[in-house]
């Protein structure tokens, strides 16, 4: 087909739309529980096109309605990716209910809506995403498409080698085995180790739980990358935008992997061949 008449085609072709109840919207981007969602709306505070909402189950057409919250666009505006290096003790959540300090405390006033690219722990401190892309956040965080990120963790006791062999292969969870992942023994000392694990996945408190198989606990565990980008020399408790080059590589590696997560569902899918 020609170039025009294949540009004219896919004009035509019925866009994908994406539709979700108003609180689901706003939750499952990352910017507050379901529960939060449903409160904020109930008390007038998001709008659609223009209107007060107050109806959590309101569908609304991601990309195309235009939703704020207290006045702010949630996906207008120029596109922003940040890096924060979340210190122990902040959630990563937009307000807590028992007043403990959040992320959102650290980024002072943005014009735009930025939310968090999956969790830390209250006790994680290390490398958080906060973007207002809700493509590059599905992207980066879908466990599917395996996006690495890497921890330095201390554990309680000294880990031997078959602990951290089990590491390495996989341990068995409530929800299920782990996938392999890398280890590094970096030391042990004053009867503690203390290593680098890079995993693929990003289960509920993941790190901690696989060295509790083990036997053992973390004492200290900290964020230093997400695939190709690294915490570096970023000082504690501060943020820096990301530069063009570390979006593009993130979004080349989450791109990877969810070509590769789709051939391996299509050869699942494909008939035995006769033999
Ligand atoms: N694994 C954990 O146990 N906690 C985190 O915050 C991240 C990964």
């Amino acid at each position: 087909m020609k170039r025009r008449a294949k540009a004219a085609a896919a004009q035509q072709a019925p866009q994908k739309r994406v539709l979700k109840t108003l609180d689901r919207a706003l939750s499952k981007l990352g910017f507050c529980s379901r529960t939060e969602a449903e409160g904020w709306i109930r008390s007038g505070r998001v709008r659609v096109n223009g209107r007060p909402q107050s109806d959590p189950e309101t569908w609304v057409e991601l990309g195309r309605d235009r939703i704020t919250v207290d006045g702010k666009p949630l996906f207008e505006g120029r596109k922003r990716y940040l890096l924060l290096y979340k210190p122990k003790g902040y959630l990563t959540t937009w307000r807590d209910p028992q007043g403990r300090p959040t992320v959102y405390d650290l980024l002072g006033k943005t014009r735009e809506w930025i939310f968090p690219v999956g969790r830390l722990d209250l006790d994680t401190s290390g490398l958080l995403l906060m973007t207002n892309d809700s493509e590059f956040a599905e992207l980066v965080s879908n466990p599917e498409f395996h996006v690495p990120k890497t921890y330095l963790v201390k554990t309680s006791t000294v880990l031997d080698d078959a602990q951290m062999s089990a590491l390495r292969h996989g341990v068995e969870l409530k929800d299920g085995p782990t996938r392999p992942a890398e280890v590094v023994r970096l030391r042990d000392s004053g009867g503690r180790t203390f290593l680098e694990i890079t995993i693929t996945e990003g289960r509920n408190r993941q790190v901690r739980r696989m060295i509790e198989a083990v036997g053992s606990q973390v004492l200290k565990l900290v964020r230093t990358a997400i695939g190709p980008v690294r915490i570096g020399r970023l000082e504690i408790g501060k943020w820096r935008e990301l530069t063009a080059a570390e979006v593009g590589a993130l979004l080349h590696c989450a791109r990877r992997g969810a070509k590769r997560a789709a051939k391996a569902a299509s050869r699942r899918r494909e008939p035995p061949q006769p033999v």
